[in-house]
């Protein structure tokens, strides 16, 4: 565990992120998920641990391993995220960060069996999950809350809703309609809102883009 002892713009402060995607069962067999590679959310414990925070990543299934002196939870569908992500912020919590692209519905019920096939056509109820970041970004003892938003058209407008909605402190807004950025892919390119200010960071790898805001959130954290 090699730690850069020239940064430690996060010495001590505790550092909860959600990462990956999450997976809603249907029958023992299937699942609802989506695209997440969970690298945003991996490239910023590593770049908040290298900043001398006390990082644990509540993690969807993905294909990477935990940087090291991270610890790690993993889940699978939204309700568990809420729950893991709520106790890691019971254990305590400076800066809470989402970047998980947690699936908004699960199926109503999972079947116990594999679901046969027999009509030509097919319907799925599906009901709400809750929102881990809303959630804990209401609790009375929130921290600093950062979320994600990933959008393809009105970027800026949405984002802001959300933060205002959510009650956040900041918010990454990802336009996830330009080639090559964003979902699953090695780069992003975003423009962070908080209230009163913005800023825009031009593509790169994600573990570059993480290394930036680290930096960016620790000067808003230390701010607030
Ligand atoms: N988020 C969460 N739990 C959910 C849904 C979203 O914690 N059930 C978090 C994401 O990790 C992200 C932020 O909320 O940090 C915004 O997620 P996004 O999907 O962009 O927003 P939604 O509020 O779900 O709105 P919509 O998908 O309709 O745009
Ligand atoms: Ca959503």
């Amino acid at each position: 565990d090699r730690i850069n002892t020239e940064n430690t713009a996060l010495a001590g402060v505790r550092v909860v992120i959600t990462a990956g995607p999450t997976r809603e069962p249907i029958d023992p067999v299937r699942y609802i998920s989506n695209h997440s590679s969970g690298k945003m959310g991996y490239a910023l414990a590593m770049a908040a641990r290298q900043a001398g925070a006390e990082v644990t990543l509540v993690s969807g299934p993905v294909n990477l391993t935990a940087p090291a002196g991270v610890r790690v939870h993993t889940v699978v569908t939204a309700a568990d995220m809420l729950a893991q992500a709520s106790a890691a912020v019971d254990d305590g919590c400076d800066i809470f960060i989402a970047t998980a692209a947690v699936a908004d519905y699960r199926p109503a019920t999972c079947a116990d069996q594999k679901i046969k096939k027999s009509a030509e056509d097919m319907a799925l109820a599906l009901v709400r999950n809750p929102d881990t970041l809303a959630t804990i970004a209401a609790r009375p003892d929130a921290p600093f809350t950062v979320g994600f938003a990933a959008e393809t058209t009105d970027v800026a407008h949405y984002a802001n809703d959300k933060m205002q909605r959510k009650k956040l402190n900041m918010i990454v807004a990802n336009d996830v309609s330009c080639p090559g950025v964003g979902f699953n892919s090695d780069d992003n390119a975003v423009t962070v809102f908080w209230p009163g200010g913005q800023q825009a960071f031009a593509t790169e790898s994600k573990a570059g883009l993480a290394v930036r805001l680290v930096e960016l959130i620790s000067e808003r954290f230390r701010g607030s």
